[in-house]
């Protein structure tokens, strides 16, 4: 009898053993699919909508490029547009670019007491594109182009038509100037707008040397100094 009780006893602790054991795993693979669910859920979230934060810290840490470029184009055959070019492009930073003919002129082409020279023939003819012997540039890239040159007979030398046909100016803002005998600049400046209706050609500057003063007053005068 008593070898019956205590095989009776051990048969229910044993039974009691299994059925917790059990009642455990339940538990634990409850738990296991609750946190499979949120993990669901925290990935769906997180396709969905990508934590701001997270976006506003790499925002912060990348911003965006606002810094505006500029160009001084020159042409300049005695070195007199070219001293006022590169003060220009001292005192902006700008990149500084050379129109050079493909073919030099010489003293003879400048000599305008002859009137079949050659920069007299460019001039009596509208139409003369002479050709740039320099590298082309990206033009697209710069927000304000300065464009530099002598005066030739009242205007701009047909080079400088040759550069307004080549690049695409609309939009941006255009700075003349050139150098002269004693000619102002405004007759080369209305015919530079008729040839860049789409660009914002401001006044021009005649400077006289690379005198800093009329320089620096038309520079701050349009805001870029
Ligand atoms: C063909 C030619 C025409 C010129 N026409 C004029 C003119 O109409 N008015 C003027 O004041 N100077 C005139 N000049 C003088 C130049 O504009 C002046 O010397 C200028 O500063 C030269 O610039 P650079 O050294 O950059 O070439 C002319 C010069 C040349 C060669």
């Amino acid at each position: 009898m008593k070898k019956l009780v205590s095989m009776l006893m051990v048969f229910t602790l044993l039974f009691s053993f299994t059925a917790c054991g059990n009642n455990n795993n339940a538990g634990e693979s409850e738990k296991l699919q609750d946190s499979a669910s949120q993990t669901e859920q925290q990935t769906t979230v997180s396709e969905q909508e990508p934590d701001s934060s997270a976006e506003t810290s790499l925002a912060e840490s990348n911003p965006v490029e606002t810094e505006t470029k500029s160009l001084v184009a020159y042409f300049s055959c005695t070195g007199n547009t070219k001293a006022v070019a590169e003060r220009i492009a001292e005192l902006t930073g700008a990149d500084l670019y050379e129109i050079v003919p493909a073919e030099p002129y010489t003293d003879e082409d400048l000599n305008y007491n002859n009137n079949d020279c050659r920069a007299n023939r460019e001039m009596n003819d509208s139409s003369a594109r002479p050709a740039i012997g320099s590298d082309s540039i990206d033009i697209s890239v710069y927000d304000t182009v300065y464009i530099g040159y002598p005066i030739w007979w009242g205007t701009m030398p047909r080079i400088i038509n040759t550069f307004l046909d080549t690049y695409d100016l609309s939009n941006k803002t255009v700075m003349p100037f050139c150098t002269s005998g004693s000619s102002g600049i405004s007759k080369s400046v209305s015919d530079m707008k008729a040839e860049e209706p789409d660009a914002d050609i401001r006044d021009g500057l005649r400077a006289s040397g690379s005198s800093d003063s009329g320089i620096n007053e038309w520079l701050s005068n349009n805001g870029l100094m």
